[in-house]
């Protein structure tokens, strides 16, 4: 295996990696993480999200614009928002569903924004009450209403390699719906392993597929470790030129429409492997794991980082 950078001419092998390959992380942990914990004060929340800022990630996503009744732990996000002491250079992101979403986004003054679609109909139906193509008409206006307002808007695509109610999903249909996210004017589009069932092969073509429709400098990959799998599938991926990467601070989370569904991949142990591979990040390890502790022990829960265990236990 070999790296790719934007030239390809620079393909060199592992232990000669291009000194300027630096990698992007988008933080989960307030939001996918903490949607799918018991609810925490707004007060812990705002601790978080401005610890993750000092630890030196740039962006952040802080919360969701959903119906309180669907996923009551995020029904604070204006507040967290109004609250957080802002750091220049740091993006502050909340998902937005619809119009009225994106609304009371824009009221809290959120830096950009995220529309959630998925590649299966079960799951699209469960997790927002609608079909992919219904998904699709929402996301018009709100596109729209963003354009006019100058927020980007990032779009997921859930289930990319797999649903917990169909099972396989093709990946032309992944690739369908992510060119639908694109051209519809989301600036990126993240690539969910939902569940955390994908293996690195698996993630490798489809990436390679949705890379045929949609430049792989404007995709992320957004895996959840359900099976172990996720740092695995990120490696299988690096040389296929991608830089993004969605993770989750101590490993928080789940998702409420996915049973049994880990959090994302620890940003802890992304951030280690990275850094292990010459890339840069931007992060300050140690203070990251420091969040992710601050944060397990107000949810009284274990760490999900094997490296932050590792770190606080010297
Ligand atoms: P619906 O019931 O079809 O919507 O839900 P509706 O338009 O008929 O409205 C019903 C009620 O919700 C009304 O209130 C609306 O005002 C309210 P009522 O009259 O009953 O009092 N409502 C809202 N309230 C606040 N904010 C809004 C909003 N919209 C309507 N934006 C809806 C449709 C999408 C709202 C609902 O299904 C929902 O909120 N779903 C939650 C989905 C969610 O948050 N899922 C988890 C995040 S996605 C994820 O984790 C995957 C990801 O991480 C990638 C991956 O891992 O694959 C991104
Ligand atoms: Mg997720």
């Amino acid at each position: 295996m070999s790296w790719k950078t934007s030239d390809s001419s620079k393909q060199t092998g592992w232990g000669k990696k291009p000194q300027s390959d630096s990698v992007s992380i988008f933080e989960m942990g307030a939001r996918d993480g903490l949607q799918n914990e018991v609810a925490v004060p707004t007060a812990a929340k705002v601790a978080l999200i401005e610890s993750l800022a000092d630890a030196g990630l740039k962006r952040i996503e802080v919360g969701s614009f959903v119906s309180p009744k669907w996923v009551p732990q995020m029904a604070d996000s204006a507040d967290v928002l109004a609250q957080i002491q802002r750091q220049s250079g740091v993006v502050y992101s909340a998902l937005t569903p619809n119009v009225k979403g994106f609304e009371l986004a824009l009221n809290a003054k959120a830096s950009e924004v995220a529309i959630f679609g998925a590649a299966s109909q079960s799951f699209s139906q469960r997790n927002i009450n609608c079909s992919i193509e219904e998904s699709i008409e929402r996301f018009i206006p709100l596109m729209e209403l963003a354009k006019k307002h100058n927020i980007p808007v990032r779009g997921y695509v859930s289930c990319v390699l797999g649903c917990p109610y169909e099972g396989e999903i093709a990946v032309s249909e992944v690739a369908r719906v992510s060119e639908i996210l694109y051209k519809m004017g989301c600036y990126e589009i993240s690539l969910g392993d939902t569940i955390g069932i994908g293996t690195p092969q698996k993630a490798r073509r489809m990436l390679q597929t949705v890379g045929e429709r949609v430049p792989v400098d404007k995709l992320a990959l957004h895996f959840h470790d359900t099976y172990g799998q996720a740092l695995a599938n990120i490696l299988a991926c690096l040389d296929l030129g991608v830089r993004v990467f969605d993770s989750s601070v101590a490993g928080l989370g789940g998702c409420p429409y996915a049973k049994g569904a880990s959090g994302n991949l620890a940003t802890e142990d992304l951030v280690y492997m990275l850094h292990g591979m010459g890339l840069e990040t931007g992060i300050e390890l140690q203070k990251l794991a420091l969040a992710g502790q601050a944060i397990s022990t107000q949810l009284n829960r274990k760490n999900g980082s094997k490296v932050a265990t590792a770190l606080l236990a010297k």
